[in-house]
């Protein structure tokens, strides 16, 4: 198939377009460059550097007809999504309806759609499957809700049949090391401790050790991001062959706690990384874990590199070549 990677050069993206490539697809990227990294554009792919607010250009790259749009182009920092709400709306809800009228425009009928679990907010329990309320406690949460919103419309007026894939906690780096570019300014976790070993920044703050987990820190599911590469795959065949959207999680069905990821980069890198506990960040909720048998029924996907140690291996063979 040929297909368009939206925001292709980010940290997702990148290890998608691998996927997709390795699977023998045609693979374009558009992407702003605005997180994007030079390095992460595989030669085997087209690139175009452009932004999906300008939609004139948008809708002409769009008319080269896809059989496919990969989107992946958001800003996804939770916490700063509610100090500037504005930047959120505009790049991923109107970003994104520029997209869907490009592709209603030139008749590109499926779309695979990065969203997250921050649409469910709080849990009500756990693990949190796709019919657990969706009430999120962020912006950044909000907008991808929105978004699944309008797709489900564009698919009943438009017959634009999607995959929203809702990840928990995406981490590590492709095992064969083809992915080299450092997400910029990062705020998640492994990203941050990843820094602390390398000696780029000082020292990680654990937010809050009183909540009510057996080591008092957050716990999360993470998942690896080659994991999440082969559910956009098998999402895209979903869609194609079925003619049916769908919605599912992504995760491992498997919790983390900040203090476990910790100590197993400290194993792992054999370097000190300190860390002192601060406050709880707002909004942080004690335990989030998925539950991921929607994925492993539709698709056949279950999550296979997402252990502790190959997160942070794979992550930190990148980090320490920096
Ligand atoms: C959040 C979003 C998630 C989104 C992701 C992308 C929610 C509930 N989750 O995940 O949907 O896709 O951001 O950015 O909105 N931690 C520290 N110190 C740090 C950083 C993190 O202790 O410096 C802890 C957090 O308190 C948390 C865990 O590590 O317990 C993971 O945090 P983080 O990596 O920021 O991801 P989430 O907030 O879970």
């Amino acid at each position: 198939m040929q297909v368009l990677v939206i925001g292709g050069a980010g940290y997702i993206g990148s290890h998608v377009v691998r996927r997709l490539l390795d699977a023998g697809h045609k693979v374009h990227v558009l992407d702003n460059m605005y997180s994007g990294r030079e390095e992460n554009l595989f030669p085997e792919a087209g690139f175009t550097r452009g932004d999906i607010l300008e939609y004139g250009p948008l809708a002409t790259l769009m008319q080269q007809g896809w059989d496919a749009v990969v989107h992946l182009a958001a800003f996804k920092a939770a916490g700063e999504s509610m100090v500037k709400p504005e930047k959120y709306s505009v790049n991923n809800i109107c970003g994104t309806v520029n997209i869907l009228n490009a592709m209603s425009e030139s008749d590109v009928r499926r779309f695979v759609f990065s969203s997250s679990a921050a649409v469910y907010g709080e849990p009500e329990y756990l693990p949190v499957d796709e019919e657990h309320p969706a009430r999120p406690e962020n912006y950044y949460g909000f907008t991808k809700l929105e978004i699944e919103r309008i797709l489900s419309w564009y698919d009943k007026l438009r017959g634009i049949r999607f995959a929203a894939l809702r990840y928990f906690n995406a981490a590590g780096y492709d095992p064969e090391g083809r992915v080299r570019g450092l997400e910029r300014n990062p705020a998640n976790l492994l990203p941050v401790i990843m820094e602390v070993a390398l000696g780029t920044r000082e020292r990680l703050d654990i937010f809050g050790d009183d909540y009510d987990t057996p080591d008092g820190t957050g716990i999360r599911d993470y998942v690896h991001v080659s994991d999440l590469a082969d559910a956009h795959l098998q999402a895209m065949d979903y869609v194609s062959a079925q003619d049916r959207s769908l919605v599912v999680n992504l995760g491992s069905e498997s919790g983390i706690s900040v203090k476990e990821m910790v100590e197993t980069a400290r194993r792992v890198t054999g370097e000190k990384i300190s860390a002192h506990v601060t406050d709880r960040r707002p909004g942080d909720p004690a335990k989030l874990v998925a539950s991921s048998s929607r994925a492993h029924e539709l698709l056949g996907w279950r999550a296979e590199r997402s252990d502790v140690e190959t997160l942070v291996r794979t992550s930190w063979e990148v980090y320490k070549g920096h």
